[in-house]
């Protein structure tokens, strides 16, 4: 299958195609989601086969407004307030789904379905155009980092799609805060730019961030949060803030370039401005957000590059998600000098 770049003008040629229950990317505010019919149950089973992607792993619904999330769930008044203060943005609201609405094959054969409405007008226009919800995971192979323009898209799913639809580059970088309202103690299971302070604020209630609210022996709340995810090829290690002094020695001792992300300031410090094999995060959480991705996508792509060490950033709520993403990627392991010198 040749895969089509579409640009904004082509926008018809996509609708066109997903109702014809193939399947093409689209842009967000987070990053480019993989789009099928959620009405067509053919259409969302390719989701699975592009992506490589677990069957028991269930799909975001992107809606194009939020009315139209009642024709397959119970949406409660305070999933509503949540709508009202939050969409179109970066929130992912799990909600108990109405019997016989869905197909398993997007709720993986659970009694909840996740929606949301995505803050790019583009999309929500393809919506309307299809006149169904599209579901929506991240339009990457599954592993790996998700893709934050459309050429990261193509690279991966490129001959498995029909095509993706080119905004430019997403403005957050990291995908959606996942929320589970469909008990009474709401709990984020998935961080990301919308906080649980923020979440608070509405609701008026508290919310659970462990992203460990069930017991052991039960099945994961957002199951695609279990796999490895993420993850370049290469061995990724997170940085603490106070090894970089050593984490430069080490690697400009090595034989082979490491690849190198870390703030601004640190490059400033470490006088690393300009040089081969450093990705610049930007000023702080936020903008490293923006970059997280990009930069592992970069260094993967490069053959002589067998290691990237990345920063941390500092333990505030705006830099939860950017922290999640990279332990994650980091396989939760962390640059320490001493073990490396015999790496
Ligand atoms: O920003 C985003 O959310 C992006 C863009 C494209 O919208 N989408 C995205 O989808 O990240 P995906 O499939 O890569 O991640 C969805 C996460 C997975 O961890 C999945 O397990 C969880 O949400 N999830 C989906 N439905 C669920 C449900 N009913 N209950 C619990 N977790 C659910
Ligand atoms: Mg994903």
């Amino acid at each position: 299958m040749e895969t089509k770049i579409w640009k904004k003008t082509e926008l018809a040629e996509a609708a066109k195609v997903l109702k014809k229950g193939q399947l093409v990317a689209f842009p967000t505010e987070t990053v480019y989601g993989l789009g099928a019919d959620a009405l067509n149950e053919k259409a969302v089973s390719k989701v699975y086969t592009a992506k490589g992607r677990p069957s028991d792993n269930p799909l975001i619904v992107h809606v194009a407004h939020p009315q139209a999330v009642q024709n397959y769930a119970q949406v409660s008044p305070r999933a509503q307030k949540l709508m009202d203060a939050f969409w179109p943005g970066p929130l992912t609201i799990i909600l108990p789904v109405k019997p016989g609405q869905l197909s398993e094959k997007v709720t993986g054969g659970l009694q909840t379905v996740a929606s949301r409405m995505p803050d790019n007008a583009l999309t929500r226009e393809l919506i309307d155009q299809v006149g169904s919800p599209l579901v929506g995971p991240s339009a990457n192979t599954s592993g790996k980092p998700s893709p934050t323009i459309a050429t990261h898209v193509y690279h991966d799913l490129h001959g498995k799609i029909a095509g993706v639809v080119d905004d430019g580059a997403t403005q957050i970088g990291v995908e959606s805060t996942v929320l589970d309202l469909s008990t009474s103690q709401a709990a984020i299971l998935r961080p990301g730019k919308i906080t649980a302070s923020q979440l608070e604020t509405v609701l008026g209630e508290n919310v659970d961030t462990s992203e460990h609210h069930v017991a052991a022996d039960e099945a994961p709340k957002a199951p695609g949060m279990k796999y490895r995810h993420y993850a370049p090829d290469k061995a990724v290690y997170m940085v603490k803030d106070e090894d970089w002094t050593q984490a430069i020695i080490w690697a400009q001792s090595q034989l082979e370039p490491v690849g190198l992300m870390l703030s601004d300031q640190m490059i400033e410090q470490h006088q690393l401005a300009g040089m081969d094999f450093v990705w610049p995060l930007g000023p702080n959480g936020v903008s490293a957000a923006t970059k997280l991705f990009s930069g592992l996508r970069n260094f993967d792509d490069q053959k002589d590059v067998k290691i990237i060490l990345v920063a941390e950033m500092s333990h505030e709520a705006a830099n939860a998600a950017y922290n999640n993403r990279l332990a994650k990627a980091a396989g939760q392991q962390y640059f320490d000098a001493q073990e490396m010198m015999e790496f």
